[in-house]
């Protein structure tokens, strides 16, 4: 005979699922968190619960939390919850989860789910984020891709004049909702691909200044991401403002399936600010997807190489914050004269930036390949997608 009636173990798992990580939105079992129910004779229970770090503010709530609940089911005597830190792979499971949950709550936007969206950011200013960001877009496009480029440096827009895209905004109607009016981007073919452009630099005359308060920087993203028609883009290259402020929040809300590439410079200054912009995306919950150093060494028509800001920062970024580094572009006067001249130094593929920002299209098509969506795999995809899973990439446009 049992002193106490049978126990079952599933139970005590069913109760946990009430115990909800309030910075995260979900419940501990589904976010992974818990590591071993353990049903010992008498009604004891031993919860392992593994935490994202080992001094979490919130383990003392979630501690009483699993006590409770676990405590709460009938034939348990007596609860002991034992917390851990968890390691890099539970971290980065609990991460795509919480990505992926974010992604059923976020508000809908015209960007399709397929599209891979990456925002250049860095702590700092003039560190090359939107020389980054019209190379990539404009090297996406060469090859067949269409590519939308929000510029979200609102107040300092700069990417109509580098990628030498001049126009206006003008409203176009909703294909889906002939009710509706959205704003066409300014578009500019580019070999078989195009890029499709949405700058503050359309509205305001680039001289003129423009004045945006906190919010309406906030709102104006947001209009960018809601009421733009996107269309069927492959990529979305966001060129942030610098800093590490309410845009990136408001665009981590928007599209929590965003994807981060961090510009440096190779200095140690730089980098230590650079590292900013990653801690920020992770409290977003925004996977980085790796580091772009800029201006590295640069060469001489003699060969020498000088390395005028430093050198190795981009390296070491990459492993202070355990992402890759994706490339490194040389300080060459053609990505300078590029940008003013609206042809990006990514399509010159003679020059030693070209072939930087060429090295640095391919592992962006291999890492961040474009997903298809049809039918019924389409959520499987999807789902791999936000977990940041490589998948078969789809051929470009042609
Ligand atoms: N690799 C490079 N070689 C030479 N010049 C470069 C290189 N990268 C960027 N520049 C130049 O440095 C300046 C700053 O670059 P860019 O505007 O891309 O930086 P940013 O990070 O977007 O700046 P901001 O923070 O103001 O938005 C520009 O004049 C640009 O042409
Ligand atoms: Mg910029």
């Amino acid at each position: 005979m049992e002193q106490f009636p049978p126990l079952n173990e599933a139970a005590v798992w069913d109760a946990l699922r009430g115990v909800v990580d309030p910075e995260l939105g979900d419940n501990i079992v589904d976010l992974g968190m818990v590591d071993a129910v353990e049903v010992r004779p008498g009604g004891a229970v031993m919860v392992r619960v593994a935490l994202t770090t080992p001094s979490c503010p919130l383990r003392g709530q979630i501690k009483a939390e699993v006590t409770a609940r676990a405590g709460a089911v009938t034939g348990v005597s007596a609860v002991d919850v034992v917390t851990s830190a968890m390691d890099p792979a539970q971290k980065a499971a609990l991460m795509a989860r919480a990505r992926w949950k974010a992604t059923q709550r976020a508000p809908k936007t015209t960007v399709p789910a397929r599209a891979r969206v990456i925002a250049v950011s860095s702590g700092k200013g003039g560190v090359g984020k939107s020389s980054v960001s019209v190379n990539l877009a404009a090297g996406l496009a060469a090859r067949g891709y269409r590519v939308g480029v929000l510029d979200a440096d609102i107040a300092g827009f700069s990417v109509p004049r580098m990628l030498g895209v001049t126009g206006q905004l003008e409203a176009t109607r909703d294909a889906e909702d002939p009710e509706r009016k959205l704003i066409r981007p300014v578009v500019r073919r580019v070999g078989d691909g195009e890029v499709r452009v949405v700058s503050m630099g359309f509205l305001a005359g680039e001289d003129e200044a423009v004045m945006w308060r906190g919010l309406m920087l906030n709102r104006a993203v947001q209009h960018f991401l809601e009421d733009v028609a996107w269309g069927d883009v492959d990529y979305l290259i966001v060129d942030m403002p610098p800093g590490t402020g309410d845009i990136q929040m408001g665009l981590a809300r928007m599209l929590p399936s965003a994807e981060v590439l961090v510009v440096t410079t190779p200095g140690h200054a730089a980098q230590m600010v650079a590292a900013r912009a990653a801690t920020m995306a992770r409290k977003s919950y925004l996977r980085v997807v790796g580091v772009v150093e800029n201006m590295s060494a640069f060469r001489c028509s003699h060969g020498e190489r000088y390395e005028l800001f430093g050198s190795g920062g981009g390296l070491r970024l990459a492993r202070e914050i355990g992402a890759p580094l994706l490339a490194s572009i040389p300080l060459e006067p053609a990505v300078a004269r590029g940008g003013d001249s609206g042809e990006p130094a990514a399509l010159d593929p003679d020059g030693e930036a070209g072939r930087a920002f060429a090295g640095l299209v391919d592992t962006i098509v291999e890492r961040c390949p474009v997903l298809q969506m049809t039918g019924c795999s389409a959520r499987v995809l999807e789902a791999l997608g936000a977990l940041g899973a490589s998948v078969a990439p789809v051929a470009p446009a042609g």
